[in-house]
């Protein structure tokens, strides 16, 4: 695994996004259930995995350098598309609504890489402007991935865990 593939955290990040557009472009053209069920599979790992990296690792090192509506705004755009996720996993391709499902996990998770990725004033633009060592988090998140790979090839990954859905109920 070469870490030199990917110059820091934000250009691993932007891969990721590259990568489910691609599998979410694969869906829309796939025909058969199976093959289907198997790219949406696919997609929910790779957006589990990513929104761990995220939450986990690059957003708290991060958080100082972006405006704080756009942090909070993250996690619970995480949290929307968690709820699909886990209730597409859990329908193992099932269902009447399964591919409405799919296309609008799609077009949220379309807006959301927007606002990571928006010039000027995305959230990704915003940490270009701070000082924060984005090559070791890169590494860090490197790091994590793998063990999350590792863990979806042997049985998978439990379902997301909402951050902030019911945070603040008392
Ligand atoms: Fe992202
Ligand atoms: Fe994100």
């Amino acid at each position: 695994m070469a870490t030199e593939e990917f110059t820091d955290a934000i250009a691993l990040l932007k891969n990721d996004h590259r990568e489910v557009e691609d599998l979410f472009a694969n869906f829309e053209k796939a025909s058969g259930s199976d093959r289907k069920w198997k790219l949406a599979e696919q997609i929910c790992n790779e957006l589990k995995i990513h929104t761990i990296l995220e939450e986990e690792i690059f957003y708290p090192a991060t958080k100082e350098a972006v405006e704080e509506d756009l942090y909070k705004e993250a996690f619970v755009e995480h949290d929307a598309a968690k709820v699909l996720i886990n209730d597409i996993m859990e329908s193992g391709g099932e269902g009447e609504f399964f591919e409405s499902k799919v296309g609008v996990l799609q077009e949220e998770i379309e807006h959301h890489v927007k606002e990571e990725e928006q010039r000027g004033e995305g959230y990704f633009a915003q940490v270009r402007g701070s000082d924060i060592d984005l090559v070791a988090l890169r590494d860090q998140m490197l790091a994590r991935k793998e063990e999350l790979k590792a863990q979806v090839e042997a049985g998978g990954l439990p379902p997301a865990e909402l951050t902030t859905v019911d945070a603040d109920a008392s």
